[in-house]
């Protein structure tokens, strides 16, 4: 079978702590900046007596897709009473920081240079959602803002699965950054830079849209829409255990979420060139595939 004699996109490392507990390995870094998924199956991110109670769908207000908690504190997207929102932030103010420390222990290369979204609780059940082609997360995609040009800003995400009933969250992981990117280029529509300023002064955007943010918008789109890609395309069907937590370069990886309820996710931010190894990235990949710059002012694209 084809999928046996493929390197598996998962790396799994056998620890326990949220903490340091042995010294980093440049091997991790190396593994996440070429796209692999790290599962750590035995670290669980524990819940207080009082939290099981929280793990409720009906704890997200009825317009929300995700409960987030920003940094200065304030909870959005979240319905329930008072008490239970305050215990709600308290749990996810704690995954935050457990978050933080794994990926200051796993990755000390990043020290200084990361900055982090809003912390997210994920209580909806993946099975039931509707949505259209493009915002569907079932299907295979790499991550792209369509309103938040990056230029090459790293996605990172850490993710628990904190099911309370051993459901695991199932993932389909698909192959390579560079595989998929030389498949769906050529369908990628042309850049233009007069479009790009269009959707900028429409607020579309909010900020001009550089050619490396079509470029991943329209590898996100054209996966999304490749019915038989998404059947038949090289994947991977991993399930997340619960009380197992996984880190990856979302904007790299290839995913999609099949099945699960109830999740923590925390983003994380690299300034684009500050990976160890910049060229592995999609900036570095789609650059040299496109062969001119993709960003900046070689592009023609001031930031
Ligand atoms: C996604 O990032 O596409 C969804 C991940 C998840 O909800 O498990
Ligand atoms: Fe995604």
């Amino acid at each position: 079978m084809k999928a046996q004699t493929m390197p598996s996109p998962i790396v799994e490392l056998e620890r326990a702590s949220w903490d340091a507990d042995t010294p980093a390995d440049p091997q991790w870094t190396a593994a996440v900046e070429s796209g692999k998924v790290l599962l750590f199956p035995r670290l669980a991110f524990a819940l207080l007596p009082e939290e099981r109670a929280l793990l409720r769908e009906d704890m997200l207000s009825p317009k929300a897709r995700n409960v987030s908690l920003r940094s200065d504190g304030v909870l959005k997207g979240a319905s329930g009473t008072a008490l239970e929102q305050a215990r709600l932030a308290t749990m996810i103010a704690r995954f935050r920081a457990q978050a933080l420390s794994l990926v200051d222990s796993l990755f000390p290369a990043y020290r200084g240079a990361l900055s982090t979204a809003p912390t997210s609780f994920r209580p909806r059940r993946v099975e039931t959602r509707t949505q259209s082609v493009r915002a569907d997360d079932r299907r295979m995609h790499v991550d792209a803002f369509p309103s938040r040009p990056n230029y090459g800003e790293r996605i990172l995400r850490v993710f628990a699965n904190i099911n309370p009933d051993g459901v695991p969250r199932v993932w389909r992981v698909g192959g390579d950054f560079e595989s998929v990117a030389r498949q769906f280029l050529p369908r990628a529509k042309r850049y233009s830079l007069w479009q790009a300023k269009a959707l900028q002064a429409l607020h579309v955007t909010k900020s001009l849209r550089s050619e490396y943010d079509h470029l991943m918008l329209q590898l996100h789109d054209r996966m999304k829409f490749d019915e038989q890609w998404q059947q038949q395309g090289r994947q991977w069907r991993v399930p997340f255990p619960a009380g197992s937590c996984w880190v990856c370069y979302s904007d790299q990886a290839v995913h999609a979420v099949m099945e699960g309820q109830y999740m923590m996710e925390q983003t994380l931010y690299l300034p684009p060139g500050r990976e160890a190894d910049p060229a592995a990235s999609p900036l570095g990949i789609l650059t040299r595939l496109m062969g001119r710059p993709l960003v900046g002012a070689g592009a023609g694209v001031g930031r």
